[in-house]
């Protein structure tokens, strides 16, 4: 059975997207996607949490895409955080909804990928930058992958634009099609800088 994918993507800028617009096409045509754009949805911030619990509860893997907003996500993605993963429902006594589902965030950066290292000017990488996504991801009993991150977004021409839809492609369809080599995508720093290691031809471990 293929696994049932929920793109969560937020992006407060659509109108001057370049990337995620080639991406939301993208994922627009993969059978199998849902794709749930939260800026759309809720231009008002008034998160609907019985909608999106039911949301959660039919798919599989949970996937956050969006731009990097000051090493973070856009504020609606914290706000559907704080909304949505409740005592009882996430978490806590009776909170086991999201148990054993897969999660990672799918990000595209301003900063190339030199910059984000310890000794350039971002200091971190994107993966310890999201410390909080993965923490949030442990504590709902989720299995967190790590981040598929397109640095260099803001610089990218048409040929940069045409190989990040590739790789996404790639990694949402393994994602969907159980390809992906689950234990090498827990541990690697960015999941599209090595796909051919990371996807496999059989199952997920
Ligand atoms: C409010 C805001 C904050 C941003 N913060 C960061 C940041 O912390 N790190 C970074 O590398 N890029 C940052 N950027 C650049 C965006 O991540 C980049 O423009 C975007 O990923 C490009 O994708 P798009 O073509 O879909 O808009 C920021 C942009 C905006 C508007």
């Amino acid at each position: 059975m293929p696994a049932r994918l929920l793109i969560l993507f937020a992006h407060p800028g659509l109108q001057k997207s370049r990337v995620h617009r080639v991406l939301m096409n993208a994922a627009a045509a993969l059978a199998g996607v849902t794709f749930h754009d939260l800026c759309e949805r809720y231009p008002d911030f008034y998160i609907d949490v019985k909608a999106e619990q039911a949301l959660l509860l039919e798919h599989d893997a949970i996937i956050f895409q969006h731009p990097f907003y000051w090493y973070s996500a856009p504020a609606i993605v914290k706000e559907w955080q704080d909304q949505v993963l409740q005592y009882g429902f996430a978490y806590g006594q009776g909170g086991t909804a999201l148990r054993g589902k897969i999660t990672l965030s799918v990000l595209s950066t301003g900063g190339s990928e030199e910059s984000y290292r310890a000794d350039t000017a971002d200091h971190f990488t994107v993966r310890r930058l999201l410390a909080p996504f993965e923490q949030t991801a442990r504590h709902c009993g989720m299995d967190y992958l790590a981040p598929c991150v397109f640095h260099g977004a803001d610089g990218l021409d048409d040929a940069g634009l045409a190989a990040i839809v590739n790789e996404y492609v790639r990694l949402i369809t393994a994602l969907r099609d159980g390809t992906l080599n689950r234990a090498a995508a827990r541990n690697c720093e960015r999941l599209n800088a090595d796909l051919s290691r990371i996807i496999s031809n059989g199952a997920a471990a």
